[in-house]
Formats: structure tokens, sequence, C-alpha cells
């Protein structure tokens, strides 16, 4: 079932740089079924350390059609998940783990010559690698360019994969790698994407009137700056698919609106999930729904709590709220009534939702 976690083995740990480690997962008969995914998903892990529930999304890097599950782990500073799953976690283990979720994958259509572009950025090539490789698999005929930034050549984190991808794809599949820390001869592929690159790209290297989808994937500054290059120039944004892993830093994401928040005023919420209605109250505005029902002990599905991964969706029945961010509901299912309950604060005298719906 969507949403629970399973209990799972770690199958292999593998380091493929200093900072970072390949999560491989065995994955018993019965449950493969309920794991099934597309290219670009992600799995949600779920670990005690230190004697607290933490959880981490991490894109799937391999394909749908290897059969696999496997997830590149990069360490960062302070991460208590990436330190535990780099320095702790070891094959053998077991670890809580959620099916697959996420929609930054277009559908495969192995009857179309499609051609494809993607931008990604450190371990942002994590679902660009399971999305590269099931579309040029199972697309005999699509193409796909990828303009990849990393610091040095010594971090790339799957390099052996993306050089095996473009071995078995030699004339489908164009890399272009562009360094920060690492001098390269060719100027336009030391630093960052940046705007003048961009600018580059877009009238040098690609056939923009050929193209049918963008993927992006890295920090969320570089992902809204590729975005609005492209829909400035015209591009359709049903074509531009992005993933966020998560906001943590991002200007554009802590951007929290200031609310009044009146103590003397509460608000009596009632949540519907796995059959049962869970009520309590809280003072109006002082919290999102999320963890203030965590703070009363319900058990309900998160990972990002950052309005990234949708898990926390529910739709709002009764009552108002005010969103704070959202990266994961289309315009439609807000427009049904669909919230992110971890970014959803009450403001009505009564809010129900139901996880159900
Ligand atoms: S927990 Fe990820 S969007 Fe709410």
């Amino acid at each position: 079932m969507a949403n629970k976690f399973y209990s799972v083995v770690v199958k292999d740990v593998e380091k493929t740089t200093d900072e970072c480690s390949v999560v491989s997962f065995e994955l018993s008969d019965e449950v493969k079924s309920d794991f099934r995914f597309r290219q670009g998903q992600y799995l949600t892990l779920r670990a005690k350390i230190n004697g607290e529930d933490v959880r981490r999304s991490y894109s799937l890097c391999s394909s749908p059609v290897d059969d696999q599950w496997k997830v590149a782990i990069k360490k960062i500073d302070g991460g208590k998940f990436s330190t535990f799953a780099n320095d702790v976690l070891k094959k053998g283990d077991v670890l809580e783990v959620m099916p697959p979720n996420g929609r930054f994958f277009v559908e495969v259509d192995s009857a179309k010559a499609k051609n494809y572009v993607a931008f990604a950025a450190g371990s942002g090539i994590t679902p660009i690698l399971s999305i590269i490789k099931t579309h040029l698999t199972l697309e005999p005929e699509s193409t796909f360019q990828l303009f990849y930034v990393n610091r040095s050549v010594s971090t790339i984190i799957l390099k052996e994969e993306i050089e095996g991808l473009k071995n078995r794809f030699l004339d489908r599949l164009e890399i272009f790698h562009f360094l920060t820390q690492e001098q390269r001869s060719t100027p336009l592929f030391n630093g960052r994407l940046d705007e003048e690159k961009m600018e580059t790209i877009y009238n040098r290297l690609i056939d923009v009137e050929s193209i049918d989808d963008y993927f992006i994937c890295g920090p969320t500054d570089m992902i809204f700056m590729i975005r609005d290059f492209l829909q400035d120039r015209g591009i359709d944004s049903k074509k531009i698919h992005f993933e966020l892993f998560n906001t943590n830093g991002s200007k554009n994401a802590t951007k929290k609106k200031k609310r009044e928040i009146d103590t003397s005023i509460l608000s009596q919420i009632t949540v519907r999930e796995g059959g049962k209605d869970f009520n309590f109250t809280i003072p109006r505005g002082s919290d999102n729904i999320l963890d203030a029902a965590l703070n009363n002990n319900a058990d309900l599905p998160f990972a990002c709590k950052g309005g990234v991964c949708c898990t926390c969706r529910a739709k709002l029945i009764e009552g108002q709220v005010e969103m704070e961010v959202n990266y994961a509901l289309e315009k439609d299912e807000v427009e049904a009534g669909y919230i992110l309950t971890c970014q959803s604060v009450p403001v009505s005298e009564k809010v129900v939702v139901d996880f159900e719906a």
C-alpha cells in the first residue's frame, strides 16, 4: 500500500565517491508489486537515529528496466540520514522504506522518436540517470542531451554508470560536463550554469524546435533559473519537468508568511485516515495540520515536510487553511481541494481533512 512503510533488507551499500554511497534493496516477491516504479521516482527511507525518527526521500537511480531498487545518498554536512547511511548502514541491515512515489517523469512511448534535454547538478543526477536509461532503452529512436554540473571529476557520484550509458548509447546520448572547481579548456564548461551559459546552450547546443521535454534536477535556485529561462523563451511549461530534493536553505522556499496567532481562539481539527476520525484542537494559526496532528500522537504519512514530496497530501473537506509553500500539487489538484498538510495552517474554527479522499 502506498504511503506505508515496509521493512526492507539492505542488499548492499557501495561507496561511489568519498561522500556518496549507493544503497540497494532486496525486495521479497510479495512486496515487489507494491514497489513497482516509474523512472524519476523516489523512495522515502526511515530510520531511528539516536532515538529520533528520521525520514528522507531519495530518488531511485536505477531504472524500472533493471528490476533493481537503488538510491544514491550523498553525505551532507550535518545531514542526519546521509551521515547514517554513509557511515553506519551496512549490507543486511533492515530499513523502513515507503513504496516509490513522485511525478518527475513523462510516459514512455516506444513507438515515438523523442528528443529530451536534461540539466542536473551534483546528486541531482540520480533521477535523471533513471530517466535517461529508461527512455533510451525503451524508445530506440529517442535522444538525450545532458548538461551536468559538478565541483570536480572526483565528486561525480555515479560516474561509472554515466559512462556506461554513454558507451551503450553512443549516438543517442550527448553529455556536457561543467566543473566549478577544476579548469576545463573550453570556458563554457567552467563554472555553474547561469543565464549566460544557458544562452549559449540554447542558441548553439540544442535544437530547440525538436525538443519534446526538458528535465531539471539540482539546487532550487538553479532549477528556477533554468525553468524561468526556458519559459521566457516561449517553451510550454508542460514540457519543463523539475524535481526539488529539499528546500532547506533555499531562499525561494523559506519565505513564510507572517501569521497572526491568536491563542485565545481554537481551531477544531478532524483528520480522517485509515478509516478513522482523529480529533484535536490547536490555537488558530499556530501550527500546520501535519505537525499538530503528529504532536497529538496521530500516525500520518509524511517525508520531506517541505512542500516538495506530496506524501502528506489530503483533501480539505471542510474549513479553510493557508498553504505556506507548494512545490508538489498541480493547479487542478489545488482547485479540487487538495492540500499539503505539512504546509497548511488552519485559519477557520473547524477544519476537516481526509488523507484517503
Ligand atoms: S511531507 Fe512532503 S510535501 Fe508534506
